[in-house]
């Protein structure tokens, strides 16, 4: 099984943005914590992360093809991309976001997903563990 693990705007910053609501983490810990329950599993992932909305656009699609699955944290494109909507709801292979804060206790132009119903599920406000819950929920579906 292998799973592309996307990560959106300002995802890069982790560890020094905004510590109070994202943690210390970078995005390189998150990827390592993964790539250890993954391995345990024979998953193969793979990570992307980009600022740019079309290069998450093609990094979607090109999943789609070579990809069992994909966990996303679409940053702030989450409440403004059309474009990455469509992108999701395009391909065949089950798509679960991720948020490491929880957008409804935040701002409310934050309360607004335009990917979570083209998204076989959310999972927000557990930090990294929201990556490795929904790396869980595709180690059920080996
Ligand atoms: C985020 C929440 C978004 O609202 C925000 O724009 C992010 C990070 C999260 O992981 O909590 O960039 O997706």
């Amino acid at each position: 099984m292998k799973i592309s693990v996307i990560n959106g705007p300002n995802l890069n910053m982790l560890g020094q943005r905004e510590p109070g609501i994202y943690g210390n983490q970078t995005l390189k810990d998150i990827e390592k914590q993964l790539q250890e329950v993954a391995l345990e599993d024979a998953i193969e992932l793979d990570f992307f992360q980009s600022n740019i909305e079309g290069e998450l656009v093609d990094a979607i699609q090109q999943a789609g093809n070579r990809c069992h699955g994909i966990i996303i944290n679409a940053g702030a494109y989450t409440h403004t991309s059309i474009a990455v909507r469509d992108a999701i709801a395009a391909i065949r292979i089950p798509v679960v976001e991720v948020h490491l804060s929880n957008p409804h206790t935040r701002e409310y132009f934050r309360h607004t997903s335009l990917i979570a119903d083209v998204c076989r599920g959310s999972i927000a406000g557990f930090g990294s563990a929201s990556y490795m819950l929904a790396l869980y929920w595709f180690k059920r579906q080996k």
